[in-house]
């Protein structure tokens, strides 16, 4: 609609403290909260994060400081602001412009930051107070003076480039009457221990240095964070299939979804209990199985099937990544907080499709394995005999060629995958008498090298 210039037009402010207050319940957790900063800190080119969680009742406070490359007193002033301006390129983790003042307004009622950009200039800093913006109700961000809290703002930038970020006044975090009390500094410990579950599995690409340029370094009261890979990459059982690359067409944009199935080893072939555990992910085997999906490698969400299918003992081995690009963000819903996406409706069924014979691969393969150990010595010598053509339809999946997919040819697709035992079928078919034991011996031996250890 174009406005007259004889329209008379109403600039409405919100209500600062209004809105500040409902911003907090925007989303976020403690965890979910540190990794939103921790994102800004990986885009400013940071290498390490040192996160200090300090309990002391009313004075606890927690601290995220960077490496990263910091910000001049105007670029703080302008990102302090709720819906900061900037421009964003492709791979950015950034979305909003609002991350870093709703996360740490969700955990507590008073953060600062301070920035430096370059070591021959001072420090800069400014605080956001809810107690201020409920006297003034106006968007107003002031200089901190006290002295105590400016040592520990300014702290880690003695010898660095970077930023400084101190949640104070808790109100969240520990949100009991007696902040000083036994219950309180437990449930900071704990929420210590999830935070570092969190980050090591959000950020597991970027803490294993599999990012090119982008090494990083996480530190929690000083213990460095190791990454948890949901894959079991380093385990030689480990199964990695085809990738398969899905088109996306959204809002005149188009790009690829990366897709990586991985079938996971079964209990008694990981290389130790304790390597079997440390699989099972936060949230154990069964809730971790399903999509583990990234945004610019950064994981959003970390298991289930995105309502395309039922969480299922028997499919708990299946892992998939899915990969999307920040240009797909509105066509996977993103919310602010970075913690949920649904997959893009004109995918879903093609995606059902495709990982649709994956998951009858790693049922067919937990069950086998499963009968296996319930069979205590020996190997099966011969090939299990041939199933009919309704019982083989869950049997092992090979693909054909490195994608299968071609968006334009669904059929094909379904014509290029069949089951081990449907090849082993049609190949007996067609073979003479005395070629038909050298077919049970080659489809022995390729699912010898399929399924190693079978
Ligand atoms: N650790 C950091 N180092 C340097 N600049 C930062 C850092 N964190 C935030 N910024 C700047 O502040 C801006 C606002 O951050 P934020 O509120 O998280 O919004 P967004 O990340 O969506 O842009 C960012 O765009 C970035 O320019
Ligand atoms: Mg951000």
């Amino acid at each position: 609609m174009n406005i007259s210039k004889t329209e008379e037009v109403y600039e409405l402010i919100p209500s600062a403290k209004r809105l500040i207050k409902s911003l907090r319940d925007i989303g976020y957790d403690f965890s979910t909260a540190v990794a939103d900063l921790v994102d800004n800190s990986i885009e400013a080119g940071a290498s390490i994060v040192d996160i200090q969680v300090i309990f002391s009742g009313n004075n606890s406070f927690v601290r995220i400081s960077d490496n990263g490359k910091g910000m001049s007193m105007s670029e703080l002033k302008e990102a302090m602001r709720y819906g900061s301006e900037r421009t964003y390129h492709k791979e950015d983790l950034g979305k909003f412009g609002l991350g870093l003042k709703t996360a740490s307004m969700s955990q507590c009622q008073c953060f600062s930051i301070a920035s430096r950009k370059d070591k021959s200039k001072d420090i800069v800093s400014f605080t956001w107070d809810l107690d201020h913006i409920e006297k003034v109700n106006r968007w107003e961000i002031f200089s901190p003076k006290n002295e105590k809290l400016i040592e520990v703002l300014y702290d880690p930038l003695k010898n660095q480039t970077g930023i400084v970020v101190l949640w104070e006044k808790l109100d969240r975090i520990l949100g009991y009457k007696r902040p000083y009390g036994d219950k309180a500094r437990i449930k900071l410990n704990s929420m210590c221990r999830e935070l570092e579950e969190y980050l090591a599995m959000v950020f597991h690409k970027f803490l294993s240095n599999e990012i090119p340029g982008k090494k990083l370094e996480i530190f929690i009261n000083n213990n460095k964070i190791g990454p948890w890979d949901p894959f079991a990459r380093k385990e030689p059982n480990s199964k990695q299939l085809s990738e398969i690359k899905i088109d996306l067409e959204h809002e005149g944009i188009s790009g690829d979804l990366i897709l990586k199935p991985y079938i996971l080893p079964a209990k008694e072939e990981f290389t130790s209990f304790g390597a079997f555990q440390n699989s099972a992910g936060p949230a154990n085997w069964n809730q971790q199985q399903g999509f583990y999906i990234y945004r610019s490698n950064r994981m959003i969400q970390s298991g289930g099937w995105c309502g395309l299918r039922t969480i299922d003992e028997h499919t708990k081995l299946c892992r998939i990544e899915l990969s999307f690009s920040p240009q797909f963000d509105n066509a996977f819903k993103i919310n602010v907080a970075k913690m949920t996406v649904q997959l893009p409706m004109q995918v879903r069924e093609l995606i059902d499709e495709t990982i649709s014979p994956i998951v009858k691969l790693a049922r067919e393969y937990y069950d086998r394995k499963n009968k296996s150990s319930s069979k205590p010595h020996h190997k099966p010598d011969h090939t299990p005999p041939l199933k009919n053509q309704t019982d083989s339809k869950g049997s092992s999946f090979l693909h054909f060629g490195d994608n299968p997919y071609n968006p334009n040819e669904q059929s094909l697709f379904t014509q290029n995958l069949f089951t081990l035992d449907e090849i082993e079928e049609k190949a007996n078919n067609l073979a003479t008498e005395k070629e038909k034991h050298v077919i049970k011996s080659i489809f022995q031996r390729l699912r010898k090298a399929l399924f190693k250890g079978e």
